[in-house]
């Protein structure tokens, strides 16, 4: 299956938009994870975006923001690689370091 995502700028404004789908698209990658499909995240359709609104008919006012493919993985699927939060996360001033202790 493959979800288009599409934004509605009549409900958002346009700096807002991506804030507001995307966490419903996460909740899409989660829930997926839950029933053991495998599941991505793609924004290259952006770039695209006339060619993904005349396959699916998005009317002007809904701007394609993403692709999410979902299937039966080939293979039982591990915890995604993540790079630890300590390299990710600034404490006060972004490029300071986080530490907990
Ligand atoms: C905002 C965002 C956009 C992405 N867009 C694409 C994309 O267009 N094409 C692609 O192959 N991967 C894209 N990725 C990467 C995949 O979503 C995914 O993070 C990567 O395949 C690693 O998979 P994992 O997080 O399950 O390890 C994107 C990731 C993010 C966070």
């Amino acid at each position: 299956v493959l979800v288009v995502v599409g934004g509605d700028t009549n409900g958002s404004s346009e700096q807002a938009l991506m804030a507001s789908v995307f966490p419903a698209v996460q909740n899409l990658l989660l829930a997926a994870t839950a029933l053991g499909l495998g599941s991505v995240l793609t924004t290259l359709a952006t770039y695209r975006a006339d060619d993904v609104r005349r396959i699916v008919g998005f009317p002007p006012h809904v701007m394609p923001l993403a692709v999410v493919p979902i299937g039966h993985p080939e293979r039982v699927l591990g915890p995604p690689r993540r790079a630890p939060l300590a390299e990710k996360v600034s404490r006060e001033h972004f490029g300071v370091a986080w530490t907990t202790a």
